[in-house]
């Protein structure tokens, strides 16, 4: 019954995750009509991180023979007031995220499921980075909101949230894009 309880729980963050991805294409559109390419180029990465992440929950449900449920598509935000609108979406987001993933870890714990602690602590020290990149990113695009062209050479020269192959990152279902 435990299981079962953190396989329903794991299916709902494989429904955020997507549902983050969407939400980072979102964004990656509104730069991208602006003229902002890194920007762009940022939040498109960050969608397929995003999409990356349920695939990895998918597969660990596929490897601990478990349901998986692939959830239905939401509409999401391509329109903001104003160049930093995507970056607090964002943080704010990954602030939940991080919050998401404890309380699955606590469930692990608190249940005794070893596996799925073990499973989740890379995503614990995924979301500290994801926090740190978009808590960055933010700084930068309010010192600089009325030229977003000096975000542009800052994310050009930084290569924030690029973090390069991590050999510790869990396999994804179908391989990881
Ligand atoms: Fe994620
Ligand atoms: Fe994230």
């Amino acid at each position: 019954m435990a299981d079962q309880s953190f396989t329903d729980a794991l299916n709902e963050q494989i429904s955020n995750e997507f549902a983050a991805s969407q939400q980072y294409v979102g964004a990656a559109v509104y730069y991208d009509a602006e003229t902002l390419p890194r920007l762009a180029a940022f939040f498109y990465r960050q969608a397929v991180e995003e999409r990356n992440h349920a695939m990895i929950m998918v597969q660990y449900l596929l490897d601990t023979n478990e349901e998986v449920r692939i959830p239905d598509i939401k509409a999401q935000q391509t329109r903001y007031d104003d160049v930093t609108g995507p970056l607090r979406m964002a943080l704010e987001q990954e602030k939940r995220v991080s919050d998401e993933i404890y309380a699955l870890f606590k469930l692990a714990r608190d249940t005794g499921d070893f596996r799925a602690e073990q499973f989740l602590a890379w995503f614990v020290k995924e979301q500290v980075e994801e926090v740190s990149s978009i808590t960055d990113l933010l700084n930068v695009c309010e010192r600089a909101e009325d030229s977003p062209l000096l975000i542009e050479d800052f994310l050009a020269r930084e290569q924030i949230g690029d973090k390069g192959q991590d050999p510790t990152e869990p396999p994804a279902a179908g391989g990881a894009l």
